[in-house]
């Protein structure tokens, strides 16, 4: 606390992101990271950068990367916007779009940087209740007069909302925007960036973190209409004209441009998934359906509060959120063959029926 903190900062309860402790031999499961290494051709390109890349100020408008993410939607660059992550993609959109009306609604069991961001820029977030097995009720949803934001598949359950449900959303008030948050797209769930060919309220983000595995490089991106990009630009430019440095811009390009490995990756979280849930339920354990590279699991006969605790004895973290009503809820992410085998083990200790 300081006497030169201004009323704002006074009152921010701050984002508390997953812990990333430098543990040796930790297997590292609570952050939604992938479980494969990135792109060799990503790779290649950074590898390759040049002293003089980094001497001169990088392209302020990204468009190299802008146009191949573009090309990949069949949109057009002026309906592409991309940030440091999509986290900062998120608050510039609360901030440029958002704030337009007073309130918005989101869930009230989805991503917690939501509320956090909506007290930073002055707006009164509303939520909307999940079902019991965490299934969204689209028509009261759309009930509500609001902005809508939700993210696809959702955090932290994965469950995923079906394409046609979107458009519902999205085509039951023209006259309000729709967030579309798909930083976990690509482990199974539909876009909805093939509504933007008509909808004008609607506005998808994208992060390379989880699809890329490129959570170290920061890149995220939102799509929507050409008005909505520029406002987007209009909070960028007017905060950060380079929120993305010149390596950022170039392996992001070439990530994006190596669809092979996207898809192969994509098959093997996938199978993951499935295995581990697979072996979870043999457990005894309730696995929330996910779309995502995590699941979202409960033992009915273990806290998970001494679930987490023993994981974390031996060396394995995975998240947990300390409150009603999902504190006995484990969100695990999909590891490799060989961390979800450390992880079924270290949890038949405890819960082997
Ligand atoms: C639902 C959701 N949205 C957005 C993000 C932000 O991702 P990034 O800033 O790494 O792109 C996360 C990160 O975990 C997330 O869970």
């Amino acid at each position: 606390m300081s006497k030169f903190w201004s009323s704002v900062v006074s009152g921010l309860k701050p984002y508390t992101p997953g812990e990333q402790p430098k543990v040796p031999g930790l297997i590292k499961l609570n952050t939604n990271e992938h479980c494969l290494q990135p792109s060799r051709h990503a790779m290649a390109v950074l590898n390759a950068m040049t002293p003089e890349a980094l001497r001169r100020y990088p392209d302020p408008e990204c468009t190299a990367l802008r146009s191949a993410i573009a090309r990949c939607e069949g949109l057009s660059v002026a309906q592409v916007f991309v940030g440091n992550g999509s986290d900062e993609v998120l608050a510039h959109i609360f901030q440029g779009l958002l704030s337009s009306s007073e309130s918005l609604v989101t869930l009230d069991i989805t991503y917690s940087f939501y509320p956090v961001w909506a007290a930073l820029y002055g707006l009164q977030l509303k939520t909307e209740s999940l079902h019991d097995d965490f299934s969204i009720d689209v028509n009261r949803l759309s009930a509500q007069r609001d902005s809508i934001l939700i993210a696809n598949p959702n955090a932290p359950t994965g469950r995923a909302l079906a394409l046609k449900d979107i458009k519902r959303l999205v085509d039951s008030n023209p006259d309000r925007l729709v967030v579309v948050d798909e930083a976990y797209y690509g482990f199974g769930s539909e876009s909805a960036s093939t509504l933007l060919l008509e909808a004008e309220n609607l506005i998808v983000t994208r992060s390379l973190s989880k699809s890329h595995a490129l959570a170290g490089l920061r890149v995220g991106y939102a799509l929507g209409s050409a008005a909505l990009i520029e406002g987007l630009t209009r909070v960028k430019d007017s905060f950060n004209s380079y929120p993305l440095d010149a390596s950022a811009q170039l392996v992001a390009e070439a990530a994006i441009q190596d669809e092979q490995w996207l898809n192969e990756s994509s098959q093997t979280v996938i199978k993951n998934r499935l295995e581990l849930t697979e072996a979870l339920l043999d457990l005894g354990f309730e696995v929330c359906p996910s779309s995502a590279n995590f699941v979202f699991v409960k033992h009915p006969a273990h806290e998970g509060r001494v679930l987490f605790e023993h994981l974390r004895e031996s060396n394995i973290l995975v998240r947990r959120w300390d409150k009603a009503p999902i504190a006995d809820y484990l969100r695990i992410t999909v590891g490799t063959k060989a961390e979800c085998a450390a992880l079924l083990q270290c949890l038949a200790e405890k819960c082997a029926l």
